[in-house]
């Protein structure tokens, strides 16, 4: 009996340690929110040759340049269309929008899971502050009627302004 009661202390202290310490909270919540994206540019963010475009290892970079975040945020809540280029392949597909469909806390979660869990070591951004719901909500009342061609947009402007700096 007192062993048991030693365990289930223990169970509580585990998941009480995990409650607050937000690392290990933040990651289950983001991967399960990047379960819904997994379906086409897969589990590992590599997509597929083509079809998906990969966005592991890129999309870290992406929001650490000026306008990658909304870049990002506009992407998954209205969705992108038509051809872009990643790594010298042509994709010319579309992604549709979430909203409605996701939360923003899931758009966030999804994105800070491709942000800091679809990252090597080498192309890890240390400067990112995390993707916030807030953030998500703010942008998505800024436009009145959304639509895939803003984030493709957005897109060009940003390919063009950072050059070098756009990941391939
Ligand atoms: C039904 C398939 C599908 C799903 C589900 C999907 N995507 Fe996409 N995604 C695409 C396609 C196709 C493109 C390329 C669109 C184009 O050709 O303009 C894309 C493009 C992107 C880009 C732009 C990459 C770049 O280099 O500009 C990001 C970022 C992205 N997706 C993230 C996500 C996230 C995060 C999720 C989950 C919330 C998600 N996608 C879900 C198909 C999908």
């Amino acid at each position: 009996m007192k062993g048991l009661v030693a365990i289930a202390s223990c169970a509580f202290l585990l998941a009480g340690g995990s409650l607050y310490g937000d690392d290990d909270v933040e990651k289950a919540s983001n991967a399960d929110a990047y379960a819904t994206c997994a379906a086409c540019h897969l589990a590992d963010g590599t997509g597929i040759p083509g079809v998906f475009p990969p966005i592991n290892n890129r999309v870290a970079t992406i929001a650490g340049l000026e306008g990658g975040r909304e870049f990002l945020m506009m992407s998954v809540t209205f969705g992108l269309m038509g051809t872009i280029e990643v790594d010298g392949i042509q994709f010319t597909g579309i992604m549709a929008g979430n909203k409605g469909l996701m939360s923003a806390e899931n758009i966030a979660a999804a994105l800070n899971y491709v942000i800091f869990e679809l990252v090597d070591e080498k192309n890890k951004i240390t400067d990112v502050e995390p993707i916030a719901a807030d953030e998500v909500v703010a942008l998505q009342s800024s436009v009145s009627a959304g639509g895939p061609a803003i984030a493709t947009e957005l897109r060009k402007r940003l390919v063009e302004r950072h050059a070098e700096q756009w990941p391939r």
